[in-house]
């Protein structure tokens, strides 16, 4: 393991994997592979740019020819494959792209692990596979999927091939699935950065339904020191659950947001819901544990940090949030029903 094609590594998690790689590893090579849609995003990668071990290609992973034709020019070893339509409100809204890039592309990519004879494919996945969780349970590895958004049917489709691809052609794959991760670079339509980013500006933070939902966020870092665990450690053809193994309320969540940034609860506005909410997620983290793992953050720390690194970085945010942004917004936003403004 030695040349990794990351792709999807100009978009938030993938970002911060490259660098985790490239700071973590003196001798390995990266290859970003990225269609660069709304989500992706060159500054996400500043700092990794100049190094001599570090490439970039722009490209699409339903776009197979060009897929092979990168693996082989550049020596790739290793996929681990973050590509994906990744916002649960946009698959609502319009679901075509999630079923190109995150079922289609998860199978070139097999393909191309498979017939090129690949040391590994590592798919990034979600908590959101197994449905909504009752109060009391934990997801683990071998409980059925009840994705329940076209987002999370689209990731568990893919999940599936994976898998699919390890019993029938013995291709040499792993899967995590991790729980909300924040941090650096997440794109300003997650929670996180969005009330962030509106409370920066005293404008207000939209809460869906009753922000009753529960949510284990995590801190970005985690999770790729967690991929790298299962790169180098974990066992072919298994999956392995991400994430603090604690959840909050998003009202938690917005408390500490408003807090950090010293901004009034009056921000809040509570507003028409998600359709299909997923109340809450919830996962058993022994089994990545057993490799010898653990979260550095709790939630409520992660979110505190995250928050911060927006303060200090204007400058990565800011031409975002001015761009085509507003028109989703407007679109996403502007006929929602508000309830009630401001917190208990
Ligand atoms: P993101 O939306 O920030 O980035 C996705 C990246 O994929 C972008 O750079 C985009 O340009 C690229 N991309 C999209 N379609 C592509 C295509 N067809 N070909 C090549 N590149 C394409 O996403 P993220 O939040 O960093 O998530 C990365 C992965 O982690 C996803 O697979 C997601 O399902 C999974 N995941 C995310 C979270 C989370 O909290 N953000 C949690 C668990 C799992
Ligand atoms: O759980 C992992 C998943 O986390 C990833 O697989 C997804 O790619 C990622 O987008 C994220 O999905 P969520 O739907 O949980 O994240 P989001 O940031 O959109 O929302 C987090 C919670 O906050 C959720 O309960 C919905 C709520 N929310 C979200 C937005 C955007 C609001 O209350 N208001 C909002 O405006």
């Amino acid at each position: 393991m030695q040349v990794f094609l990351i792709t999807g590594g100009a978009g938030f998690i993938g970002a911060n994997f490259v660098a985790h790689l490239l700071d973590t590893y003196p001798d390995y090579r990266v290859v970003v592979y990225d269609k660069l849609t709304y989500a992706g995003n060159l500054d996400n990668l500043r700092a990794v740019w100049e190094n001599p071990r570090f490439s970039f290609v722009q490209g699409d992973i339903c776009d197979r020819p060009h897929v092979e034709q990168v693996v082989k020019e550049h020596g790739v070893d290793t996929i681990v494959n973050f590509a994906a339509e990744t916002h649960v409100d946009r698959s609502i809204l319009n679901p075509d792209a999630f079923i190109q890039t995150n079922v289609y592309g998860t199978y070139v990519l097999l393909e191309v692990t498979k017939d090129l004879g690949l040391e590994r494919f590592h798919q990034v996945s979600t908590d959101e596979v197994y449905g909504d969780i009752p109060p009391g349970y934990r997801s683990r590895e071998d409980d059925p999927l009840r994705p329940r958004s076209p987002y999370s049917a689209a990731k568990a489709s893919g999940d599936l091939l994976t898998l699919s691809y390890f019993t029938t052609y013995q291709v040499p794959v792993t899967i995590t699935r991790a729980s909300n991760n924040v941090g650096p670079y997440q794109h300003l339509e997650k929670v996180v950065p969005l009330f962030t980013t509106n409370a920066l500006e005293d404008k207000p933070l939209p809460v869906y339904g009753d922000g009753r939902q529960m949510r284990d966020y995590m801190w970005v870092g985690d999770h790729c020191r967690a991929i790298d665990v299962v790169l180098h450690k974990g066992t072919l053809g298994e999956v392995y659950n991400v994430g603090t193994g604690q959840e909050i309320e998003n009202l938690t969540m917005v408390r500490i947001v408003l807090d950090t940034l010293g901004k009034p609860h009056s921000l809040v506005q509570f507003v028409e819901d998600r359709p299909g909410h997923d109340r809450r997620y919830a996962m058993d983290i022994q089994k990545i544990r057993a490799l010898g793992w653990e979260p550095r953050y709790t939630p409520q720390e992660a979110v505190a940090k995250a928050v911060r690194w927006y303060v200090e970085n204007e400058w990565w945010w800011r031409p975002i949030k001015e761009g085509e942004f507003q028109d989703y917004y407007r679109r996403l936003y502007g006929q929602r029903k508000v309830y009630r403004t401001g917190l208990e």
